[in-house]
Protein backbone atom coordinates (compact mmCIF):
# COMPACT_ATOMS: atom_id res chain seq x y z
CA UNK A 1 0.00 0.00 0.00
CA UNK A 2 1.11 3.91 -1.20
CA UNK A 3 2.17 5.76 2.04
CA UNK A 4 1.00 8.80 -0.50
CA UNK A 5 -0.77 11.36 1.71
CA UNK A 6 -4.80 11.71 0.38
CA UNK A 7 -5.51 15.22 -0.83
CA UNK A 8 -8.41 17.04 -1.22
CA UNK A 9 -8.20 19.66 -3.65
CA UNK A 10 -10.55 22.89 -3.53
CA UNK A 11 -11.02 25.35 -6.37
CA UNK A 12 -13.39 27.68 -7.81
CA UNK A 13 -12.18 28.16 -10.93
CA UNK A 14 -9.65 27.95 -13.64
CA UNK A 15 -7.70 25.14 -11.90
CA UNK A 16 -4.37 25.70 -12.65
CA UNK A 17 -2.61 25.60 -9.55
CA UNK A 18 -4.91 22.65 -9.34
CA UNK A 19 -3.30 20.70 -12.51
CA UNK A 20 0.50 21.85 -11.15
CA UNK A 21 -0.73 19.25 -8.23
CA UNK A 22 -1.93 16.58 -10.15
CA UNK A 23 1.36 16.93 -12.67
CA UNK A 24 3.67 16.61 -9.31
CA UNK A 25 1.39 13.96 -7.74
CA UNK A 26 2.24 11.76 -11.16
CA UNK A 27 6.04 11.50 -10.61
CA UNK A 28 6.80 8.19 -8.79
CA UNK A 29 8.09 8.66 -5.12
CA UNK A 30 5.77 12.26 -5.01
CA UNK A 31 4.57 11.84 -1.28
CA UNK A 32 1.13 13.04 -2.22
CA UNK A 33 -1.96 11.42 -4.32
CA UNK A 34 -5.01 13.79 -5.12
CA UNK A 35 -8.32 11.85 -4.34
CA UNK A 36 -10.71 14.06 -4.95
CA UNK A 37 -11.58 17.68 -6.33
CA UNK A 38 -14.30 19.89 -5.12
CA UNK A 39 -15.24 22.99 -6.68
CA UNK A 40 -17.76 25.70 -4.51
CA UNK A 41 -18.74 26.38 -8.72
CA UNK A 42 -20.58 24.23 -10.97
CA UNK A 43 -19.25 25.22 -13.80
CA UNK A 44 -15.52 25.62 -12.62
CA UNK A 45 -13.17 24.71 -16.04
CA UNK A 46 -10.89 23.22 -13.07
CA UNK A 47 -13.52 20.64 -12.38
CA UNK A 48 -13.02 19.04 -16.19
CA UNK A 49 -9.24 19.08 -16.01
CA UNK A 50 -9.16 17.13 -12.60
CA UNK A 51 -11.71 14.60 -14.26
CA UNK A 52 -9.90 14.23 -17.56
CA UNK A 53 -6.72 13.38 -15.75
CA UNK A 54 -9.06 10.63 -14.17
CA UNK A 55 -9.79 12.07 -10.41
CA UNK A 56 -13.10 12.12 -8.91
CA UNK A 57 -14.58 15.63 -8.89
CA UNK A 58 -17.60 17.18 -6.99
CA UNK A 59 -19.35 20.43 -7.13
CA UNK A 60 -20.77 21.40 -4.07
CA UNK A 61 -22.62 24.53 -4.91
CA UNK A 62 -22.29 27.30 -1.83
CA UNK A 63 -25.41 28.71 -3.13
CA UNK A 64 -27.64 26.49 -2.49
CA UNK A 65 -27.27 25.90 1.07
CA UNK A 66 -28.87 28.23 3.17
CA UNK A 67 -26.08 28.92 5.47
CA UNK A 68 -22.29 28.86 5.06
CA UNK A 69 -22.01 25.69 7.79
CA UNK A 70 -24.47 24.23 5.91
CA UNK A 71 -22.33 24.41 3.03
CA UNK A 72 -19.30 23.25 4.78
CA UNK A 73 -20.83 20.23 6.64
CA UNK A 74 -21.59 18.98 2.87
CA UNK A 75 -18.29 20.36 2.26
CA UNK A 76 -16.25 18.26 5.28
CA UNK A 77 -18.46 15.33 4.54
CA UNK A 78 -17.15 14.72 1.23
CA UNK A 79 -13.58 15.18 2.16
CA UNK A 80 -13.89 12.79 4.76
CA UNK A 81 -15.58 10.25 2.79
CA UNK A 82 -12.54 10.49 0.59
CA UNK A 83 -10.86 9.60 3.67
CA UNK A 84 -7.93 12.59 2.34
CA UNK A 85 -5.42 13.73 4.72
CA UNK A 86 -4.76 17.20 3.21
CA UNK A 87 -6.58 19.90 1.89
CA UNK A 88 -5.00 21.76 -0.80
CA UNK A 89 -6.78 25.53 -1.77
CA UNK A 90 -6.31 26.10 -4.73
CA UNK A 91 -7.76 29.36 -5.88
CA UNK A 92 -10.64 28.19 -3.66
CA UNK A 93 -12.32 31.79 -3.37
CA UNK A 94 -14.71 31.04 -0.68
CA UNK A 95 -13.92 32.12 3.06
CA UNK A 96 -14.25 29.00 6.01
CA UNK A 97 -15.91 29.51 8.96
CA UNK A 98 -13.67 29.02 12.34
CA UNK A 99 -15.40 25.81 12.56
CA UNK A 100 -14.14 24.24 9.28
CA UNK A 101 -10.67 25.91 9.49
CA UNK A 102 -9.91 24.44 13.16
CA UNK A 103 -11.33 20.99 12.16
CA UNK A 104 -8.95 20.63 9.57
CA UNK A 105 -5.99 22.82 11.35
CA UNK A 106 -2.66 21.46 10.63
CA UNK A 107 -4.09 19.54 6.95
CA UNK A 108 -5.65 22.87 5.11
CA UNK A 109 -2.97 24.22 3.02
CA UNK A 110 -3.74 27.97 1.17
CA UNK A 111 -1.61 29.73 -2.14
CA UNK A 112 -1.81 33.19 -2.14
CA UNK A 113 -0.68 35.31 -4.94
CA UNK A 114 1.65 37.47 -3.02
CA UNK A 115 4.59 37.70 -0.30
CA UNK A 116 2.29 37.73 2.78
CA UNK A 117 1.74 39.24 5.06
CA UNK A 118 1.81 41.95 2.72
CA UNK A 119 -1.46 42.08 0.24
CA UNK A 120 -4.00 40.14 1.67
CA UNK A 121 -7.26 39.32 0.25
CA UNK A 122 -8.55 40.53 -3.21
CA UNK A 123 -6.47 42.39 -6.26
CA UNK A 124 -2.96 41.78 -4.92
CA UNK A 125 -1.25 42.40 -8.14
CA UNK A 126 -3.00 46.39 -8.55
CA UNK A 127 -1.92 46.66 -4.70
CA UNK A 128 1.69 45.57 -5.06
CA UNK A 129 2.02 47.88 -8.09
CA UNK A 130 0.56 50.45 -6.27
CA UNK A 131 2.30 50.56 -3.41
CA UNK A 132 5.43 50.41 -5.95
CA UNK A 133 6.67 47.20 -4.38
CA UNK A 134 9.89 46.39 -6.63
CA UNK A 135 9.43 42.06 -5.60
CA UNK A 136 6.49 40.40 -4.80
CA UNK A 137 5.42 36.54 -5.15
CA UNK A 138 3.23 33.63 -3.70
CA UNK A 139 2.81 31.65 -0.85
CA UNK A 140 1.95 28.92 0.64
CA UNK A 141 0.54 28.51 4.06
CA UNK A 142 -1.56 26.76 6.75
CA UNK A 143 -4.51 27.68 6.69
CA UNK A 144 -5.74 29.82 10.13
CA UNK A 145 -9.35 31.61 10.88
CA UNK A 146 -7.63 34.69 9.80
CA UNK A 147 -8.06 35.09 5.86
CA UNK A 148 -4.59 34.74 4.38
CA UNK A 149 -2.92 34.16 7.40
CA UNK A 150 -1.53 30.85 9.20
CA UNK A 151 2.18 29.51 9.42
CA UNK A 152 4.14 29.92 6.18
CA UNK A 153 5.09 27.01 4.38
CA UNK A 154 7.26 28.57 1.19
CA UNK A 155 7.01 31.48 -0.77
CA UNK A 156 8.71 32.25 -3.94
CA UNK A 157 9.96 36.14 -4.73
CA UNK A 158 9.58 37.24 -8.51
CA UNK A 159 10.28 41.22 -9.78
CA UNK A 160 7.92 43.73 -10.47
CA UNK A 161 9.12 45.32 -13.22
CA UNK A 162 8.63 49.20 -14.31
CA UNK A 163 6.09 48.93 -16.51
CA UNK A 164 4.28 45.95 -15.23
CA UNK A 165 0.38 45.95 -15.75
CA UNK A 166 -1.39 43.86 -12.83
CA UNK A 167 -1.93 40.72 -15.32
CA UNK A 168 1.54 40.69 -16.21
CA UNK A 169 2.40 40.67 -12.74
CA UNK A 170 -0.01 38.32 -12.50
CA UNK A 171 1.48 35.90 -14.94
CA UNK A 172 5.08 36.02 -13.66
CA UNK A 173 3.47 35.51 -10.04
CA UNK A 174 1.32 32.26 -11.48
CA UNK A 175 4.41 30.59 -13.38
CA UNK A 176 6.29 30.76 -9.68
CA UNK A 177 2.83 29.34 -7.88
CA UNK A 178 2.95 26.55 -10.03
CA UNK A 179 6.24 25.79 -9.05
CA UNK A 180 5.90 26.51 -5.49
CA UNK A 181 2.96 24.43 -4.02
CA UNK A 182 4.03 21.10 -5.07
CA UNK A 183 7.14 21.83 -3.69
CA UNK A 184 5.50 23.22 -0.20
CA UNK A 185 3.08 19.77 -0.41
CA UNK A 186 6.02 17.89 -1.24
CA UNK A 187 7.62 19.50 2.21
CA UNK A 188 4.49 18.69 4.33
CA UNK A 189 3.25 15.11 3.11
CA UNK A 190 6.53 14.12 3.44
CA UNK A 191 7.24 15.47 7.16
CA UNK A 192 9.87 17.60 6.01
CA UNK A 193 7.62 20.73 7.37
CA UNK A 194 5.90 20.63 10.38
CA UNK A 195 4.12 22.93 12.87
CA UNK A 196 5.62 23.73 16.18
CA UNK A 197 4.62 26.62 18.15
CA UNK A 198 2.65 28.40 15.20
CA UNK A 199 5.87 28.18 12.96
CA UNK A 200 7.24 25.48 10.45
CA UNK A 201 10.08 23.37 11.31
CA UNK A 202 11.87 21.92 9.02
CA UNK A 203 14.46 18.27 9.17
CA UNK A 204 15.99 16.41 6.91
CA UNK A 205 16.83 18.82 4.29
CA UNK A 206 17.90 22.18 5.04
CA UNK A 207 18.88 22.97 1.10
CA UNK A 208 14.96 22.52 0.78
CA UNK A 209 13.72 25.01 3.26
CA UNK A 210 10.46 26.67 1.68
CA UNK A 211 12.51 29.89 0.33
CA UNK A 212 12.43 30.41 -3.71
CA UNK A 213 13.62 32.90 -5.81
CA UNK A 214 13.26 33.67 -9.40
CA UNK A 215 16.40 34.15 -11.98
CA UNK A 216 17.69 37.01 -11.78
CA UNK A 217 15.97 40.02 -14.51
CA UNK A 218 18.41 42.27 -15.70
C1 LIG B 1 -4.15 31.92 -8.09
O1 LIG B 1 -3.36 33.02 -8.48
C2 LIG B 1 -4.21 31.83 -6.57
O2 LIG B 1 -3.01 32.18 -5.94
C3 LIG B 1 -5.30 32.82 -6.27
O3 LIG B 1 -6.26 32.61 -7.27
C4 LIG B 1 -5.62 32.14 -8.45
C5 LIG B 1 -6.28 30.85 -8.87
O4 LIG B 1 -5.81 30.42 -10.10
N1 LIG B 1 -5.83 32.60 -4.96
C6 LIG B 1 -6.22 33.58 -4.14
O5 LIG B 1 -6.21 34.75 -4.46
C7 LIG B 1 -6.72 33.12 -2.80
N2 LIG B 1 -6.67 34.18 -1.84
P1 LIG B 1 -6.00 28.91 -10.56
O6 LIG B 1 -7.49 28.59 -10.41
O7 LIG B 1 -5.57 28.88 -11.99
O8 LIG B 1 -5.14 28.06 -9.68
Amino acid sequence: MSNAKRVGVLISGRGSNMASLIEACRNPGYPAEIIQVISNVPDAPGLEIADKSGISTKAIDHKAYPSREAFETELDAALRDANVDLICNAGFMRLLTDGFVEAWRDRQLNIHPSLLPAFKGLHTHERAIEAGVRLSGCTVHFVRTEMDSGPIIAQAAVPVLPEDTPDELAARVLEAEHKLYPLALKLVASGDARVENDHIIFKNRPALHGAYISPWYE
